[in-house]
């Protein structure tokens, strides 16, 4: 048995794909699996973190003693996190969250003969749950936010990282660079950890529960004190 390093810790976890309906048979959505926010869950519950894993399409099995909350859509994902973090010390948003839903739900189902060759969608924004976390006062102590980015070039990844932490306002920032058989919807994964200065704190690479374990490191680290609200 590892380190229950986490025992007391009060951490919630998103994870999967949201999807976002078009009609009553489809929705846009993404290839995420939801293999590393299960992972970092059953972590940090073996590490003896009471965990929420607000969970959106996984593929993977949810793991043992988690408090899980099923989600489709980025609407209802952020209400499940904004319920759960009320009484967390730290949130990790692992989901891979809808930028963008249909500005309108249909009815009935769209049909080709109405739409001819071309078939053009409206969509309207999401809210960014993760910056909005972040902005909110009291709010959980230590908030870690993802960034999976097809950017080849090291430098260039680190870059959009730490413009990317800057926006969201979180504490630490998850930077992986995912391809068409990398990072996404795969077994192992390959990241770094920044912090709110653009710092590298962490690197990992490995299966996803050994990269789990590692991001969980860095929070141990930055010593969550009890939730204050
Ligand atoms: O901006 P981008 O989608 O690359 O940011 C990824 C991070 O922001 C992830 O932690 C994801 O869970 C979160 N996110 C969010 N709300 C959105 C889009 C992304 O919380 N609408």
């Amino acid at each position: 048995l590892g380190p229950r390093d986490l025992a007391g810790r009060r951490i919630v976890i998103s994870a999967g794909g949201t999807r976002e309906p078009l009609d009553p048979v489809r929705f846009l959505g993404n290839r995420s699996s939801g293999r590393q926010g299960v992972a970092l869950a059953e972590a940090a519950w073996a590490r003896g973190a009471s965990v929420t894993l607000v969970a959106a399409h996984l593929e993977v099995p949810p793991p043992a003693g988690v408090d899980l909350r099923s989600v489709s859509t980025a609407l209802e994902l952020q209400a499940a996190v904004q319920d759960a973090a009320r009484t967390a010390d730290v949130v990790i948003m692992a989901a891979a969250v809808a930028d963008y839903r249909p500005a309108e739900l249909r009815t009935d189902k769209i049909k080709k003969d109405e739409t001819g060759d071309t078939l053009r969608l409206d969509l309207v924004k999401n809210p960014d749950i993760l910056a909005g976390l972040s902005a909110a006062t009291p709010r959980p102590a230590v908030i870690v936010g993802f960034a999976a980015e097809t950017e080849a070039d090291p430098a260039a990844l680190l870059a959009l990282g730490r413009h990317k932490i800057a926006r969201k306002g979180c504490d630490y920032l998850v930077l992986n660079r995912v391809g068409w058989s990398q990072g996404i919807a795969t077994e192992s994964n390959d990241i770094v950890v920044l912090d709110r200065r653009g710092d590298i704190v962490n690197e990992a690479s490995g299966t996803k529960l050994s990269v789990a374990n590692s991001i969980l490191d860095v929070i141990v680290r930055a010593g969550t004190p009890d939730h204050h609200s």
